[in-house]
Order: C-alpha cells, then structure tokens, then sequence
C-alpha cells in the first residue's frame, strides 16, 4: 500500500560532507532548480517529489510505482549531476522504500539521523522545504499526507524525550570550536551571510557579548537586521572586495552553490595582517574554495571537523535515541493505517453521487409508470424507504472495506 514512497539521499554517513555540497543542486539563472526537479519527475515517472539540501544531507523523498533499481538510479544521476562518474555518485546514495522510507523521514524530522542528534533545525528545514515544492506543484497528496504525520512524529519526540535538551546544533558545536581557538569578545568577526544560520551564529555572539561584528549579505536589508542583533555594522556582500577594517575570525554561511570567499577577497580582507585568524564555515557546499584554504595560514573550521564533537553529543542523547525510536514505530503502524483509509476514502469519494443516479433512476425512469400509479402517502413511504437504503449502502460498503483491510 505504501510501497510507492522512496527515498534516495546522501548523508553524513555514506559521504564525506564536503561531498555532500556536490549533490545539491546548483541554482542558475537559465536553469532554476525547479526546472531540473519537474524534468527529473517527467522523465523517471515521478508522481510526487520534495527536495531538501541540509548541511549534512541531500535527500529526495518522492512517489513512484515502480522499483528503484540500477536502471532507475542511472537515469536518476544522469538526470540530476550529468557531470559525474555514475557509479560513483550511486556508492554515496542511501536508499529506502515503502515503510523504511516514512521512516528515514521520521528519523530525518526529528534529528535522529543528523550528524547532531537533537537540533531542531532540521524541522524547519524540512517544512521549508515542504513548503517550496508544494508551492511549485512538485507534491500532491501522498507527500502531504507524509508530511503531516512527520511533524506531528517529530514535535512528539521533542515534547516527549529529552533528545532536544540543552539545545545543541551544527552552529552551538562551531562557537565551542571557534572560542576554544582563542577567539575572545573583544576581537573583530565578520560575518557573511544573513541567513536562518548566521542569525543563530548572531545570537550566541550577542551572548557571549561580542562587540565589534559587521555583517555582509546580498540584501542589505536582511544584514542589517542581523548586524542589529549584536550591534553590529551591516554592509551589501558586494563592498566585501573593498572591506579594509580587517578581522580575526570570520563565519562565512550562505546557500550560494559557488564560493563566496577566494583567493582574491581573502587577500583583501587580511590587509596584510599576520595574526592568527580563524575562518568558520558552514555553508554546504563550502563557501571559501578550497586553494584559500590550502594557500593561507588560518584556522578552518568547517562542519567535517565537528564529527568529533558530534559523536560525543550522540553518546549523552544515546537513551534519548531509543526511546525516539519507539515513537517512530508507533507512528509507523499509524500512518500506515492513516494513510490505508484515506485512499478508501478517495476510492469511495464518488459513491454518495453514483447511489444518488440509480435512485433517480429508478424513480424516474425504470419504475416510472408504476410509481405514477402510487396514491401520495405511498409515493412518501417509497421515497423515504429508498432514502435509508442510499444512505446505507453508503456506509456498510466503507465499513466492509475498512474492517477487511485495516490492520
Ligand atoms: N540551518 C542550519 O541549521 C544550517 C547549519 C549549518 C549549515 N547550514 C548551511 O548553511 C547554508 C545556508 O543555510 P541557511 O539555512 O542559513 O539559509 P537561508 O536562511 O536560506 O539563507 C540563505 C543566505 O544565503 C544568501 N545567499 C543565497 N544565495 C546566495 C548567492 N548566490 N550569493 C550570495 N549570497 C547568497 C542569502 O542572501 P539573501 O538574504 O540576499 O537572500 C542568505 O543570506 C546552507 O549551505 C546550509 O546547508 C545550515
């Protein structure tokens, strides 16, 4: 009943997350990434599908009929990364159908399966996600019905187990490693990027009293926003060339699929300076490329280098884990029932109008001359009889089937 549900994903545990940053999708001018999801769903017969691009996944949960087999993932990776070596590309992909797939979503939701077990920033994530692909007609009913009972699984993890507690996440774990690098409150931090990550890397910064911050982003609007939250100065992305204030650190976050930091503006922005600097970032893919990295002597620290303190995050949530796991398997067993009984419901969507012809048919045409001949009251008796007949062959058909096939 629910084998049609699949997911193909690549997360932190089948590859390495700088190559993560190779499966999202890149966003370009002439071809948006909305146009590559409608002609992947075209051609692979996809009925349904929602995309979502984490910092430690790129995961494709859609509906389709047939088997996900080698020939499927073919077409799917000649599809989507054109460029790549196929086999490859297929070694890094996660596979899951029918109820192993709801359930990788559940385990997806409510961060049981990220690489910090316990953030809560992927249920946001995911229902932005959501949100995209319906708006843009990737989804139908099947995933909303999925999507439904996720978030209602995942806020029952969080309510119910500790697994959320003394919140932790991808940009908790990069502060501990940003101020274990000696970065203290005093010194210069350029932030780039104003979005949903920045804004929380804003927030432990306006904690930790940090005082001397500027924010760049493409909307200046958005920086300025962020850049008030710690009293900071906000400017557009595109003065970052000609920035000469310095810095030492610097948290470079955006969902450009091309490097926002090279060579060039890193050189920039040193002026010259041969301090320690630290650079932080969490974009995936990364935003610095990877000849600044080799070329100058910082500190980087990006999301690969917080595994370690991730397992030791993931020892403390261990009790919190399995006990997130009996919930997604109660909620498996409900949504399989949940869902048995909606496509009951649609198939007996028509079934009021249908009964409704045939006793109009009856009425007017089979029996007509018949009824004709009836004096009034018996016309009443015969109109009302055939009224409770319609409404029960209405409900006994529904109630046979949801008996029969409902576990
Ligand atoms: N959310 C998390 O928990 C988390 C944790 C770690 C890492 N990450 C990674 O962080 C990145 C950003 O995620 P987010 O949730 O912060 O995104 P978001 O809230 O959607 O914000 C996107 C940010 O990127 C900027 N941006 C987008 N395209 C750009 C381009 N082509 N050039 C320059 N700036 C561009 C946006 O600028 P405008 O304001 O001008 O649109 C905005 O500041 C992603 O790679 C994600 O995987 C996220």
């Amino acid at each position: 009943m629910i084998e049609h549900y699949k997911i193909i994903t690549i997360t932190h545990k089948s590859a390495e997350i700088k190559d993560i940053g190779k499966f999202v999708i890149p966003e370009s001018q002439d071809k948006p990434v909305y146009s590559i999801l409608e002609a992947l769903k075209k051609e692979l017969s996809i009925s349904e599908l929602l995309y979502l691009p984490t910092c430690n996944r790129v995961m494709f949960f859609f509906c389709h009929e047939g088997k996900v087999d080698q020939k499927f993932l073919i077409q799917f990776t000649k599809n989507l990364y054109p460029e790549w070596d196929v086999t490859e590309a297929i070694s890094k992909y996660i596979i899951h159908e029918g109820d192993l797939a709801i359930q990788h979503l559940y385990q997806v939701a409510s961060s049981v399966d990220s690489l910090v077990v316990g953030e809560r920033e992927i249920i946001r994530q995911l229902r932005e996600a959501y949100t995209k692909c319906s708006k843009l007609g990737l989804t139908d009913d099947s995933i909303r019905i999925a999507m439904n009972t996720t978030v209602r699984t995942a806020k029952s993890i969080y309510a119910t187990t500790k697994i959320g507690q003394k919140q932790v996440s991808v940009v908790s774990l990069a502060i501990k490693k940003l101020l274990e690098s000696g970065i203290s409150n005093q010194q210069r931090v350029l932030i780039v990027g104003a979005g949903q990550t920045n804004l929380l890397v804003c927030k432990f910064l306006k904690k930790l009293n940090f005082s001397n911050v500027t924010v760049f982003n493409r909307t200046l609007e958005r920086a300025e926003e962020v850049a008030s939250l710690v009293k900071g100065k906000a400017l557009s992305i595109h003065e970052i060339n000609k920035y000469t204030l310095g810095f030492d650190a610097m948290v470079v976050c955006t969902a450009s699929t091309t490097p926002i930091i090279n060579s060039e503006v890193y050189q920039q922005l040193l002026q010259g300076e041969t301090g320690s600097k630290v650079v932080v970032d969490l974009a995936i893919p990364n935003n610095v490329d990877r000849q600044t990295v080799t070329s100058f002597n910082f500190n980087y620290i990006e999301i690969d280098g917080l595994k370690k303190l991730a397992k030791e995050n993931l020892a403390i949530r261990s009790k919190e884990v399995i006990r997130a796991t009996e919930i997604i398997e109660a909620s498996l067993l409900e949504f399989k029932s949940l869902y048995t009984e909606r496509q009951l419901e649609k198939a007996f969507h028509d079934m009021p109008v249908r009964i409704k012809e045939v006793k109009a048919k009856a009425i007017n045409e089979v029996f007509r001359k018949e009824v004709d001949d009836l004096d009034d009251e018996t016309k009443d008796l015969l109109e009302r009889m055939l009224t409770y007949m319609e409404k029960k062959c209405i409900g006994i058909p529904m109630k046979v089937a949801k008996d029969t096939i409902l576990p």
